[in-house]
């Protein structure tokens, strides 16, 4: 083979390698997805050999290559943006500049980032908090927690649990003119894994007497017990989160030790005393047959004990809300969960609604069928606006 023809081969398996998606036909903006798809993939090849090289750790390196995003807390004609610290945790506070006679409403955001990247100054969080104030007239909360993989769990956990906390206090409320009996946790990926677990976390803590009116889950992850459902075996390779990257930051959330997220790859991770928690997660019957669609359910595999010794935050239900028994979720307040088809997250979410439900919850379930994880703030993407203008209409109607 001469020179020429090789030097082809080599750019076209590589163009294919890295272009390659499939997708159905009616998909909106495939080229979208396609060119998110292969900038992924460098990102995720290059932190890998970073990690490979003893450089950096891979969730860091993802960090710097995802690129500084972060903007000034500025106000605009509409809203007022300043940054205080809620019980020391850095928060984001947008408050409408226009009058109001009576007190508002109060949305306390946590963003997503698989508990690793991001913060309350990320611009696209920062458009989606300034929106949803001026939108909904609320005073919106957004807390930066601080992140893995410096921190473990429970701290991104307690860092959100204990700003909230602080924001729901009567002086503080008060002082924003928040109506105590209108106030609703949101969060989105990572971050609607936290606002399912402080919504739980503060039914049983006598020392809050303010309740919340609402959650708002966007695309939850709420297990790291079953890394195998439909949606996981379905679209493992689906951008922007991949299968393998999802279970990179579950372990990371715990531990940067490698041993969690190989046995979590390999289905060994839980031991046979916690079997148990399976029923918690069992999809076969907890998803309904259109998202089963002919998987086989296999029976749990078990691993040693040691890891969940080492790192038992896998197996606690404040990492992993969609472990709280019945008798917990019944004391949930109203709920909004939105699942994409395209995200290995999707049963996550639709497991919760189907136990949510039963446990007599009223629940709005939005599956969005051509939706893939991060979609919801790609606002590069026209899907983004239709899933935003979801989330904040169901507030405005039930908050
Ligand atoms: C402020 O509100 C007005 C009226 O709703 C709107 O037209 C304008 O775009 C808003 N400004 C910003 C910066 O969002
Ligand atoms: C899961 O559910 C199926 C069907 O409802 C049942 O046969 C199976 O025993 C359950 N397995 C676990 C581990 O809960």
């Amino acid at each position: 083979m001469g020179r020429k023809p090789l030097y082809f081969l080599i750019v076209g398996v590589f163009l294919a390698y890295y272009v390659y998606l499939p997708l159905p036909e009616d998909f909106e903006e495939p080229w979208k997805i396609i060119q998110l798809n292969a900038y992924i993939k460098t990102i995720i090849h290059l932190a890998e050999f970073v990690e490979l090289l003893g450089l950096n750790n891979f969730v860091d390196s993802l960090t710097i290559f995802l690129g500084p995003s972060e903007v000034p807390p500025t106000s605009d004609e509409n809203i007022t943006v300043t940054e205080t610290t809620f019980n020391h945790i850095p928060v984001r506070v947008y408050v409408p500049k226009r009058k109001s006679e009576a007190l508002r409403r109060g949305v306390f955001y946590i963003h997503g980032g698989g508990w690793c990247h991001g913060s309350a100054a990320s611009k696209q969080q920062d458009l989606l908090s300034r929106w949803t104030a001026d939108r909904l007239d609320a005073v919106v909360i957004s807390v930066s927690y601080r992140l893995a993989p410096k921190y473990h769990f429970p701290v991104q956990f307690e860092d959100a649990y204990n700003s909230l906390k602080w924001f729901l206090r009567k002086e503080v409320l008060a002082k924003y003119g928040v109506n105590p009996e209108r106030i609703g946790v949101s969060g989105s990926s990572s971050g609607a894994n936290l606002a399912a677990a402080v919504a739980q976390q503060l039914l049983d803590d006598p020392d809050v007497k303010i309740k919340l009116k609402t959650q708002s889950l966007i695309y939850p992850v709420l297990q790291a017990l079953d890394v195998d459902t439909p949606s996981y075996r379905e679209h493992s390779h689906f951008p922007l989160l991949f299968k393998s990257v999802m279970v990179r930051h579950w372990s990371e959330y715990f531990t940067t030790d490698r041993s969690l997220e190989k046995a979590m790859l390999s289905h060994q991770h839980v031991p046979v005393e916690s079997s148990h928690l399976f029923k918690f997660v069992n999809w076969s019957s907890l998803l309904p047959e259109r998202f089963i669609k002919g998987h086989v359910y296999n029976n749990p595999t078990y691993g040693k004990s040691e890891l969940s010794k080492k790192y038992p935050g896998f197996l606690d239900v404040r990492a992993a809300p969609l472990l709280a028994d019945d008798k917990k979720l019944r004391g949930l307040p109203r709920t909004h969960v939105i699942t994409c088809e395209y995200d290995v997250l999707r049963d996550d979410g639709i497991m919760y609604v189907t136990r949510l439900q039963n446990a007599g919850v009223p629940v709005t379930h939005n599956h969005i069928e051509d939706g893939f994880h991060g979609s919801f703030l790609l606002l590069k993407f026209k899907i983004s606006s239709r899933m935003i203008n979801q989330y904040i209409s169901w507030l405005s109607e039930y908050l």
